[in-house]
């Protein structure tokens, strides 16, 4: 874990208590995902606090068409790869879909393994009801946990899908109250998910732990985005409340082509790719040559 350390550059290390300073402070928190090391080093280089390795990563990452078949071996391998990247940054591990859900066991054994193996600060599962008993069973076991209330991708079809929630005064109530339950169990935040701005409004106030919003306004401590969303980096339909802040597949085809066609048109590699061996040895290597293979 973080604990109190500083990284190289003698930026302290993020830990729960600073996360909660910078709330009563209010200054935003800035959290992004992650799913590999060099994505990693850029978060921690300009000073992300939090690195998500989101199950995302089954979309953005590993091709799936949701977030339901990545595996924990799967989260456990990106998970080690940013957490070898990262030094200040507080390091949260999404609890991939089945691995948490079965009995308060499971979910701590699960939780270990991203901490112990993936070398995570914190966890985070997703929706109020039963998660709010492993929430508390893993916070009890000493690993702080992160909630997410709202749209949570894991339970996309039994919402009807990838769209808006809290939309209604039941269902926004209930989500108040997931987040509220979810705080009381001890998480240290609560995302919240795709949730007009107007019930984020009511929310925000009622929570002691951190709120971290995406696509829920800016009455939250703080806000996420998807690495691939924000850097331009994903294909096909991209969220109402992503804003693209570069766009690196732009840049990668215009790089990519530029390498193929030097390639094909023989333009690289030039003189200057090359290395050198002294004329003495390859004059050897040439009389050798000659006389084994004629
Ligand atoms: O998996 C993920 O990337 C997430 C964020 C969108 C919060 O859960």
């Amino acid at each position: 874990m973080s604990g109190g350390s500083r990284d190289a550059t003698g930026r302290p290390a993020v830990t729960l208590t600073s996360l909660a300073a910078q709330k009563a402070a209010g200054e935003p928190i800035v959290m992004v995902t992650a799913y590999d090391h060099p994505s990693a080093r850029i978060a921690d280089e300009v000073g992300v606090d939090i690195v998500l390795v989101g199950d995302s990563a089954a979309n953005v990452v590993l091709g799936y068409d949701s977030t339901v078949p990545v595996t924990v071996e799967e989260m456990l391998m990106l998970t080690r790869a940013v957490r070898r990247g990262l030094q200040s940054a507080l390091l949260v591990a999404d609890l991939p879909f089945g691995s948490y859900e079965a009995s308060d066991e499971q979910a701590v054994r699960t939780a270990q393994r991203f901490v112990k193996d993936g070398g995570a600060d914190a966890v985070k599962l997703e929706r109020g009801g039963t998660s709010v008993d492993r929430a508390r069973a893993v916070i009890q076991a000493g690993i702080p946990v992160m909630g997410h209330v709202g749209l949570t991708p894991q339970a996309a079809t039994s919402l009807g899908g990838y769209r808006a929630q809290g939309r209604t005064a039941d269902q926004a109530e209930r989500l108040i109250q997931d987040a509220l339950d979810l705080q009381e169990a001890g998480c240290f935040a609560v995302v919240v998910e795709a949730v007009p701005a107007a019930v984020t409004e009511l929310l925000a106030p009622l929570m002691t732990c951190v709120v971290i919003g995406i696509g829920a306004g800016g009455a939250t401590d703080g806000q996420v985005l998807v690495w691939h969303d924000l850097l331009g980096l994903s294909t096909g339909h991209v969220a109402k409340f992503v804003q693209r802040f570069a766009d690196l597949r732009t840049d990668a085809i215009r790089g990519l082509s530029a390498y193929s066609d030097a390639v094909r048109h023989h333009e690289f590699p030039a003189p200057e790719h090359t290395y050198a061996i002294p004329s003495t040895e390859l004059d050897a290597l040439r009389t050798r040559l000659s006389s084994t293979h004629g």
